[in-house]
């Protein structure tokens, strides 16, 4: 046997017992790079007498050609079982108890906005939304309130600039201008979201939350607002039997207008709710005015409907016993882990609300 055959014999053997690709993949550059044992073994052609050349070249490529069928089918035989390794290293068992990754806590007022959104989904609202910062013609004007009315006073809007064009909005009213204006009627939707009033104390702070709602329709009357929010109540407190109040108020951008209070007593330190002789404000509403139809191109003549405004923070103090508002924006982690809920639980109707 010459030099080279013990050589190509010793790389066949090579080949097929390696296991590795960075292995397999030297050998390769070792025997058909361009300084390999072949390439070095065909420079030798030349050399050669006219009549071996013939036989010699076909020689070497039938060796070359068996080695290349070697390395082809060793090398994907590498390549798959890196696969199927890797595959059986990622397996998850799904059976295997969860790990300690209950950390984060969501906060009693996006609870309380999922589990709004799920009740009044359920009777055919949807959901929108409007920006933080408004200006003046949706926040005021559109929704008939005159230049002189205290809402627009410094001392409850914080504005963004000089000429009081642009503001913090001071509730989500402005949301039933975007929806009227950029759609037809009929509208039936909620908008949850931050308003902002310079305002603190117990029950008031700086940035809180509302929950605008809107029910344009033809033939739309106060006992369908007072049904929807009767209905809202009973849900979201998850009990039967509630007391509701409604007095008579007044809103620029609603005829007539109510202010809606429930009722609730005290025990232990805990609130009950349907029960007692306190009262606590939780919303606004009333029939929406037909001068802001009007002004979001709604024929008034044809469509009437009824809108509210609930106090998102409110709600959730008294679902959940929470005394001061200020503490849910105070970023205490105690307090969210104490009062927070579970990130997996996600409010359902069908499932519970809250558990
Ligand atoms: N926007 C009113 C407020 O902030 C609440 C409200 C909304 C009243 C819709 C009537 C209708 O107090």
């Amino acid at each position: 046997m010459s030099e080279f055959e013990k050589k190509i014999a010793e790389y066949k053997s090579k080949i097929k017992s390696s296991s590795k690709i960075e292995e397999i993949d030297l050998l390769r550059s070792e025997v058909f790079g361009k300084n390999g044992i072949i390439n070095l073994e065909f420079k030798k052609l030349v050399e050669l007498p006219l009549e071996e050349k013939k036989s010699f070249a076909a020689n070497l490529n039938k060796i070359k050609q068996e080695l290349q069928d070697i390395y082809k089918t060793k090398s994907t035989e590498i390549l798959d079982k890196d696969i199927i390794e890797k595959v059986e290293k990622e397996k998850i068992d799904i059976t295997l108890p969860e790990k300690e990754f209950k950390i984060g806590k969501v906060h009693p007022v996006s609870q309380v906005i999922d589990e709004i959104s799920c009740i009044f989904s359920e009777i055919g609202f949807s959901v929108e939304e409007g920006p933080d910062v408004e200006n003046e013609y949706n926040n005021f004007t559109a929704l008939n309130t005159p230049e002189n009315h205290p809402a627009k006073d410094m001392h409850d809007t914080f504005y963004l600039d000089k000429d009081m064009k642009t503001m913090l909005r001071t509730h989500t009213s402005p949301v039933q201008v975007r929806t009227m204006l950029k759609g037809k009627p009929p509208f039936k939707i909620i908008a949850p979201g931050r308003t902002y009033r310079s305002d603190s104390d117990q029950t008031h702070t700086p940035m809180f939350h509302q929950l605008e709602g809107l029910h344009i329709d033809k033939g739309i009357n106060m006992g369908h607002l007072k049904g929807c929010l009767n209905y809202f109540i009973k849900e979201f407190f998850e009990v039967n039997k509630i007391k509701m109040r409604f007095r008579p108020s007044h809103f620029p951008f609603t005829e007539p207008s109510a202010e809606v209070d429930i009722g609730y007593r005290m025990e232990n330190n805990k609130i009950i709710i349907g029960e007692g002789d306190k009262w606590l404000e939780i919303l606004g509403c009333g029939m929406v005015h037909p001068n802001v139809l009007k002004n979001c191109k709604v024929d008034s003549k044809k469509f009437q409907g009824f809108a509210f405004g609930i106090g998102i923070d409110r709600l959730a103090m008294l679902k959940y016993g929470i005394n001061d508002l200020r503490s849910f924006f105070e970023c205490d982690y105690r307090w969210l882990n104490h009062y927070g809920f579970d990130p997996l639980d996600v409010p359902t109707n069908y499932r519970g609300l809250s558990r």
